[in-house]
């Protein structure tokens, strides 16, 4: 008898179809980035990010309302500060934009985890993730800076810290910071496996963060590794990280894979600006079919591993899964 296994029985009708279904994606999988600017009047769109803007302090405070509405657990915010210096004091200042900002949220109370991007990369004159020392980053020195910046973060009522840039030690040196000032409780969210990518494009767009010289395949990850992102991982979690994020998503889903097999804390991957960006060009260009793309694109991240999606697409799709 040919053929004894049909598949096709699985698959005929909409009902079947969700009853053997093995991924599905909820509005609790997904965090939604926002960037906020200082002194900035009212929300500036970005050119690179079409549906994606600088917040103002005011207009901030209303999405985090409306993720919250829509269900979403968590935002993870950057700060465009007004001027940015060698030593990107913006990134620590008591009063900088993100610690403002978060204050400004966490004042409305709001049934939401608020995470920070720690970097400084936002605030240097130079767009480097660290200090400068020949031309290239200087470890050490870094993490002073990077440690300072999380333990201002926690102050303002930060949930969780993510550090984003990729200096060696970072974790350590951020969770003896946060645990000194009485930050215990503050969660670690590492970007842990960052590639130095072509797809974080439109992010420095937004954000204004480009390096003004050379580029970060100093720090940040080479794409063709693999094995070296589960040693990142490793040292991340044995200095004290509480969960992982791989990054980019799209192009380093067998990474997610990886990482998921090989650790037992939460894994996040960022489905980051160009990927983001990619489908609403594609879509304008009327090649793609919007909404389609974004679902498959999104379950597909989860199915390779991961439980937590940094998207910007985060608040429609909160909308679509209601
Ligand atoms: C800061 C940072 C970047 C992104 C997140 N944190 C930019 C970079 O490393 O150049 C990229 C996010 C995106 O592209 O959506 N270091």
């Amino acid at each position: 008898m040919f053929p004894t296994q049909r598949p096709r029985r699985l698959r005929r009708t909409a009902a079947i179809r969700n009853l053997v279904r093995e991924t599905h994606l909820h509005v609790e999988d997904l965090i939604y980035p926002l960037f906020v600017q200082e002194n900035l009047a009212k929300p500036e769109p970005i050119q690179a990010m079409p549906g994606q803007y600088r917040h103002s302090l005011d207009s901030l405070v209303a999405e985090a309302e409306k993720a919250s509405a829509a269900g979403l657990q968590a935002i993870l915010l950057f700060g465009i500060p007004e001027k940015k210096d060698p030593q990107g004091s913006g990134a620590f200042a008591p009063d900088g934009i993100v610690q403002q900002a978060v204050r400004a949220v966490k004042q409305r109370k709001l049934p939401l985890a608020v995470i920070t991007d720690v970097c400084m990369c936002e605030y240097t004159s130079h767009g480097h993730c660290g200090a400068i020392r020949d031309n290239d980053v200087d470890n050490d020195p870094s993490l002073a800076m990077l440690t300072d910046t999380a333990v201002s973060q926690a102050e303002a009522g930060a949930d969780i810290v993510a550090p984003s840039d990729m200096m060696d030690g970072r974790i350590a040196a951020i969770r003896k910071g946060l645990d000194q000032a009485g930050f215990e409780q503050v969660a670690i969210l590492s970007y842990a496996a960052k590639y130095a990518s072509a797809f974080y494009g439109p992010f420095r767009d937004a954000a204004g963060s480009a390096p003004q010289f050379g580029d970060r395949q100093s720090y940040q990850m080479d794409p063709a590794n693999i094995r070296e992102a589960l040693k990142e991982v490793w040292t991340d979690l044995e200095e004290g990280a509480d969960m992982v994020m791989v990054k980019p998503a799209l192009a380093y889903l067998d990474v997610i894979r990886a990482v998921k097999e090989s650790t037992d804390v939460p894994v996040a991957a960022y489905n980051v600006s160009g990927e983001y960006a990619m489908i609403e060009f594609g879509a304008k260009a009327g090649i793609l079919d919007r909404e389609r793309i974004i679902r498959e694109i999104l379950v597909s991240i989860k199915r390779a591993g991961a439980d937590l999606i940094l998207s910007y697409h985060a608040l429609e799709v909160a909308g679509w899964l209601k």
